[in-house]
């Protein structure tokens, strides 16, 4: 770490030293009371952080880094719109988009007041198809809506759209496809009727092969059963490319914009939204954002050592850097919430997967963990062995909605009591049973750090709250790390290797490969 952050830092690594001779259990043992201190409450969300390898000692060393770092003042520059995504000149201002229209910061009211505008058009597009307002050829209602993006222009819309789904029921059924995989689409148009599907392609650029190919495809389908005078009541485009989108045959006013300043990562909150509004109306989307946008005053407000996103990210920090936590597990103990080890996947991944700072400079240190996961209890009989005995050390992040959407309160005791004692056996372990010839495969460790998340009930507000939690505990660790979390170049090179081997595949064109690779483009040659 550069500078004032290498004194820090040092003092982290020989606190780490100091922690290590001592253990959870211990540090519970020496101050009970840590359970009170070490919890926070924010937007609807309770964060039990007692579970992990810290004392108060750890906090005030994370305070400093803290500092070292002017996180604040960070925080402040993205919520202003300062072009804080440096290597694209661009501002990150995902935190808009949630933004009540009364709260603008000033730095940005001509943005607010275009995304005031794409809200109405959701609002608008929303509320007409659910009132059979806005209908197919031949007047046919609107029954299905088939979602083409992929990466954040799918990931964010299809993860919400699976958690409001307890207790609400969608008045129009949403379908996502992104794969370019062919049995994914037809897996899906084999089900509908193009006369009552509405087809909404969300892709920032309006370039990306998948959603470009999956869009052409679904263009044809539609064109079996109705002609092309009509289409445009079956096609919707969120885009910033308004020139292709309408190229494609989208009516310009069916277009409804991104932006620049909007990652797509962080676009769920735009009109990508879009299905989440039309399945459970435009209110339960506005419960989102505003869910969303109470974790955002929070970030902003809340000092140290009471800010939830800066202590995630710090615990983070902590069990990367100094533990050597290579990956880092989420967990909720919801159906609802199955598809968030994804979402959180490509927010933090492809974010803060880099190994160059902000100068450009390589720079020695571990950067943002690999993200995996999976609902409990199903991993309980899957993954979490490893977690209980295996030789790696994995930081758990456990989500848990006090409340369900049903009424089987059986089931739901045993989902609580499951979650529970997950992280207590991850906390306690067991020492291995004395004369047993498996003694030695019975026993374990224990000492295994966890958050817990808590809420009332999975809600629009408080899923919008989790999320934006987790947004803001990436940029947090993104600016600790000195990185850039707004830009993604890693991904261009497999893409344009992409195209020029469709162009071997499909053309004959020499891909200008290495032997392995064009070995395995001839066999695939000689069976298509
Ligand atoms: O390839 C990565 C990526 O650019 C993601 O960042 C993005 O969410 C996804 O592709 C889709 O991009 P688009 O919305 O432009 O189709």
């Amino acid at each position: 770490m550069p500078g004032v952050n290498d004194i820090v830092w040092q003092a982290l690594a020989t606190h780490r030293q100091k922690i290590e001779r001592t253990s959870l259990v211990e540090l519970f043992e020496q101050d009970p009371e840590r359970v009170e201190r070490y919890r926070l409450d924010a937007a609807g969300l309770t964060l039990d952080y007692s579970k992990n390898l810290i004392t108060d000692e750890t906090l005030n060393l994370f305070s400093r880094l803290i500092d070292a770092n002017s996180l604040p003042h960070r925080v402040q520059q993205m919520i202003e719109g300062e072009r804080i995504n440096v290597t694209e000149r661009r501002a990150a201002l995902h935190t808009l988009l949630r933004t009540r229209p009364n709260k603008l910061p000033e730095t940005v009211l001509t943005e607010g007041q275009a995304v005031a505008e794409t809200l109405a058009r959701v609002e608008e597009i929303s509320a007409d198809i659910r009132a059979k307002r806005w209908t197919g050829t031949g007047d046919t209602p609107i029954t299905d809506v088939l979602h083409i993006g992929i990466g954040g222009s799918f990931l964010g819309p299809q993860t919400v759209h699976a958690a409001l789904e307890p207790g609400r029921r969608a008045s129009v059924n949403v379908h996502f496809v992104a794969n370019v995989d062919g049995h994914h689409i037809d897996s899906v148009i084999k089900r509908l009727d193009p006369k009552s599907t509405l087809i909404i392609i969300a892709s920032k650029t309006f370039t990306t092969q998948e959603t470009m190919l999956n869009a052409q495809t679904a263009r044809d389908w539609l064109r079996t059963r109705i002609a092309d005078e009509e289409l445009h009541r079956h096609l919707v485009a969120v885009s910033a490319n308004t020139e292709r989108a309408t190229a494609f045959g989208v009516a310009a006013e069916n277009v409804l914009p991104m932006w620049d300043w909007v990652g797509g990562r962080f676009s769920l909150w735009s009109a990508v939204g879009l299905p989440i509004a039309i399945a459970y109306g435009f209110r339960t989307f506005r419960n989102l954002l505003d869910g969303a946008a109470a974790m955002d005053v929070h970030f902003e407000e809340a000092p140290w050592p009471e800010n939830m996103p800066m202590m995630l990210a710090l615990l983070g920090i902590w069990y990367i850097n100094f533990f050597d936590a290579h990956t880092q597990a989420v967990v909720p103990y919801d159906h609802g919430l199955r598809l968030l080890p994804m979402h959180l996947q490509q927010l933090d991944m492809e974010s803060n997967g880099k190994s160059v700072n902000t100068q450009g400079r390589a720079i020695a240190y571990a950067t943002g963990p690999i993200v995996w996961g999976g609902e409990g209890t199903n991993g309980q009989h899957a993954f979490h062995q490893l977690l209980h005995q295996g030789k790696r050390f994995v930081p758990i992040d456990f989500l848990l909605p006090l409340r369900p959407h049903h009424n089987r309160q059986e089931h739901h005791d045993w989902l609580v009591a499951n979650c529970l004692a997950q992280s207590r056996a991850l906390m306690t372990g067991q020492p291995a049973p004395k004369a047993d010839r498996t003694a030695a495969h019975r026993g374990l460790p224990g000492n295994r750090p966890s958050n817990l998340i808590v809420m009332d009930k999975l809600t629009p507000e408080t899923l919008g709250a989790t999320i934006a939690l987790y947004e803001h505990k990436v940029f947090c660790q993104a600016m600790i790390w000195h990185i850039n979390p707004f830009d993604q170049f890693g991904v261009e090179l497999g893409k344009a290797i992409g195209k020029s081997i469709m162009g071997a595949i499909t053309d004959d064109e020499d891909a200008a490969v290495d032997p392995s690779t064009q070995a395995l483009i001839d066999l695939y040659k000689s069976k298509r």
